[in-house]
């Protein structure tokens, strides 16, 4: 990590290793868990907590604040551009604090339990299973994050939502550039994609409203109808479920495939034992953990966390990456699916952890063993270091994924 004019590590670190984590995050959580730093985007200073049980601490506390138009939030420079053109992403439950975000959770919660999401599996391997058939049509090479990693979860949003088939086309460009604006790094874009998809959700809602279905979409507008929700917060909610449960679970199943085409052993074990689904899964989050960015919060109290006082006002960055790979988790840098690591970091931790993971999850277990059996030869069409990986700073992913079967 290069020093920044005061002296202090500046973030983020460059990345070296596409599929690793940058040498000085490790040196960083060895050394100093929480610790002080220099940002390079916007500038500014906040504090980079590193370590698993420092990590637990802040995500666990209501002393430290996910609002991020709270003065001190470390927000990055893009998305507080976005947020002056009026068209906030993350209005909504993720922004929130309790007692209001516990009121917006509690309502939520219902439609992510585990009986509703198991329920949804066999929609989601009939998905998986349309996209894959189409896939081995074709003649290879293709690339799979077009062809199943992105409209996976999109299609699988589609239902949450209750979207009718007939609009899904225009969801999927629509979402699509929802998902991808961000990397471009234009907040006119930005601004301009989230409008887009803002209006479509309006329209949406009106005709759910004339027909209700059984549907997420149905519902809230239900809740609108009694006063729990505003008309506003039911688009906000609708495009951050899109938004937070597309892109992630679509950049996790290309790196899943990319882990498991890279340790042959695993593929063939996950190929011969789909029961090794639920831990290949835990693996790859915890390996590969996502948000690359961190999650961000501001201290709103002055606290300690691991012998080191954070002030009020003071901006804090959990860098999960760090934290999954942490020996005091049981383990650290190598990739093993037996071991089956539940409590990773990759969902967080505490009141905002991930409401979608159930259903994150199994659309990537049903994602990953399926590909792992429909198609037995599957094998990357160019070397790995040819992969173009996302380098936004915020998730990690790649943006294509040739491949040959
Ligand atoms: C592999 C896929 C996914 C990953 C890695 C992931 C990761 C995360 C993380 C780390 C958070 C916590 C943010 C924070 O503490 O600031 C979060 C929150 C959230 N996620 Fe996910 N997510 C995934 C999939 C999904 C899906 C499929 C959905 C919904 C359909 C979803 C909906 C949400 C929502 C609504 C929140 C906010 C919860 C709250 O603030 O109470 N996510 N996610």
């Amino acid at each position: 990590m290069a020093s920044g004019t005061a002296d202090l590590p500046t973030f983020p670190a460059k990345r070296t290793d596409p599929f690793g984590i940058p040498r000085e995050y490790t040196a960083l959580r060895e050394e100093r868990p929480v610790t002080r730093v220099r940002l390079q985007e916007g500038g500014g200073e906040a504090w980079l907590v590193t370590g698993y049980r420092q990590a637990r601490e802040v995500l666990g506390s209501r002393r430290f604040s996910s609002d991020a138009t709270k003065p001190g939030f470390p927000q990055s420079a893009r998305l507080r551009q976005v947020e002056q053109r009026g068209e906030t992403f993350l209005r909504t439950l993720i922004r929130m604090d309790p007692p209001e975000h516990t009121r917006y959770r509690r309502m939520m919660s219902p439609e992510f339990v585990i009986q509703r999401i198991e329920g949804m599996r066999p929609q989601v391997q009939e998905i998986a299973d349309g996209l894959l058939d189409e896939l081995g049509r074709r003649t290879p090479p293709a690339d799979l994050v077009q062809s199943f990693a992105l409209p996976l979860p999109s299609l699988v949003i589609c239902e949450v939502l209750g979207v009718p088939l007939s609009d899904r086309p225009r969801f999927e460009t629509m979402s699509r550039r929802l998902v991808t604006a961000p990397a471009t790094n234009s907040p006119d874009r930005i601004v301009e994609v989230a409008r887009e998809f803002r209006l479509y959700m309006e329209d949406l809602a009106a005709r759910k409203l004339a027909e209700p279905g059984d549907d997420l979409l149905s519902r809230m507008i239900e809740w609108e109808k009694v006063g729990d929700l505003t008309h506003e917060e039911v688009v906000d909610m609708g495009r951050l479920l899109l938004l937070a449960g597309h892109v992630t679970t679509a950049n996790m199943i290309g790196l899943g495939v990319i882990l498991l085409l890279e340790h042959p052993g695993a593929l063939a074990a996950l190929r011969a034992d789909p029961e090794l689904a639920a831990n290949t899964v835990e693996e790859v989050l915890r390996h590969q953990t996502l948000i690359q960015g961190g999650l961000r919060r501001v201290a709103v109290e002055d606290t300690e966390v691991g012998g080191q006082l954070i002030r009020a006002g003071e901006g804090v960055i959990v860098l999960i990456a760090a934290a999954n790979r942490d020996g005091a988790l049981g383990s650290g840098d190598e990739f093993d699916i037996r071991r089956g690591v539940r409590h990773h970091l990759a969902f967080g931790y505490g009141f905002h952890q991930c409401l979608g993971q159930l259903l994150a999850r199994v659309e990537l277990q049903v994602a990953l063993v399926s590909i792992a059996q429909q198609f037995p030869n599957l094998a990357l069409a160019v070397p790995l270091e040819q992969v173009a990986v996302r380098d936004d700073g915020f998730l990690h992913g790649v943006r294509e994924l040739p491949v040959t079967w």
